[in-house]
């Protein structure tokens, strides 16, 4: 909106802007080079969305750590390790992972790969640009919802889906190849892990959320937010819950990510080696609401771009037809009746979509 003098609100011509932003093939990080002082219209939020931007300075919170260092080693350690993972997954539906079996060095040159990806040449970049009906494996493009959200958000993302095969190298950009390929089957493999230890926190069979097809795919997402002149006004990304079953979250030592605790924002502060696990909408489904998937949001700031790899695990095909409700044994009882109904897991994400607004 844009206030006329006589006080007169006026559409500012949001279509042609978006069509505009869209055309360029540029994406946020065009902006940026282009030297823009202020933000376009279409990426300012409104500012009850941004109200307190509390943090952690202001909060006794901290988002749970969790140390996988012998998980494998003697059962009493791995029992006190699924108690600390049933704890975060229950109070925040989020923590931080430290020795999870991927070397530092993997997640060092994932985040280098993706920065040099969206840091690239914008003329090499565009051959990826705008695949907006995402039928491919690998696309480019700034706002998946561009045209659906109301309000716009600073970043840009590339993404590659892993299943039903894995891309062919080829097909993602040279510049991030062989690390992408190399970080994707390292975070399929912890993700095997982290859903025997969730099975095990649940009392199941350590294979039970597998065997569902929890862990079957991943679509990661590398996002790239560049700094941004009025950083007060936008966001990274809106208060959202992720739909999936687990996501799994690498970033660089920036910051930015906040997750809604007890109503405060609480920083998901970058830690060296670290990852950040959080549980998605559809693992709340089938844990009958055991296991909590919590809004959270990225924060964007004046001085540095901001590099972070989301790995989304999910069933093969999405939408699929299979059919989930809450886990009968040992979730489900007497006092603690069915949440939900049988049904799609789309279905199941638009029912909880439509409860938070
Ligand atoms: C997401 C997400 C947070 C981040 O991709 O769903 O919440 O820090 N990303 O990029
Ligand atoms: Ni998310």
């Amino acid at each position: 909106m844009i206030l006329t003098s006589s006080g007169v609100e006026v559409e500012h011509d949001r279509k042609r802007e978006l069509k505009a932003f869209d055309d360029s093939k540029s994406g946020v990080k065009g902006l940026v080079d282009a030297g823009i002082t202020k933000i376009p219209p279409m990426f300012i939020h409104p500012q009850y969305n941004l109200n307190a931007k509390s943090g952690s300075a202001v909060s006794q919170f901290r988002v749970p750590l969790v140390d996988l260092d012998g998980i494998n080693d003697s059962a009493t350690l791995r029992a006190k390790i699924i108690d600390q993972v049933r704890e975060a997954c229950e109070n925040w539906g989020f923590f931080q992972a430290v020795n999870h079996g991927i070397p530092a060095s993997v997640l060092e040159e994932m985040i280098d790969g993706i920065r040099g990806f969206h840091e690239q040449d914008t003329q090499v970049k565009k051959e990826y640009f705008y695949k907006r009906d995402f039928k491919e494996k690998v696309s480019y493009f700034s706002n998946f919802d561009l045209c659906q959200a109301t309000v716009a958000t600073w970043k840009d993302c590339l993404s590659w889906a892993m299943a039903p095969s894995p891309p062919d190298p080829t097909e993602l950009p040279a510049v991030c190849r062989d690390i992408v390929m190399e970080y994707s089957k390292q975070v399929k493999r912890l993700g095997c892990t982290l859903f025997e230890l969730l099975s095990e926190a649940l009392g199941l069979d350590v294979n039970r959320l597998k065997d569902m097809e929890c862990a079957e795919m991943i679509f990661p997402a590398g996002h790239y937010y560049p700094p941004c002149p009025e950083p007060e006004l936008t966001l990274g990304a809106r208060r959202h819950t992720d739909s999936r079953f687990l996501t799994v979250l690498l970033q660089d030592q920036v910051g930015g990510l906040q997750v809604l605790h007890q109503n405060q924002w609480i920083d998901a502060s970058p830690m060296p080696g670290a990852l950040v696990i959080n549980v998605g909408d559809s693992l709340q489904v089938i844990t009958n609401d055991r296991f909590k998937s919590i809004e959270h949001r990225v924060l964007v700031n004046r001085v540095s771009p901001r590099v972070s790899v989301a790995s989304a695990f999910g069933t093969n095909l999405f939408p699929s037809s299979k059919l989930y409700s809450p886990i009968k044994e040992s979730l489900v009882t007497q006092e603690n009746p069915p949440k939900y109904k049988e049904a799609t897991l789309q279905a199941h994400v638009a029912y909880l979509r439509g409860k938070r607004v």
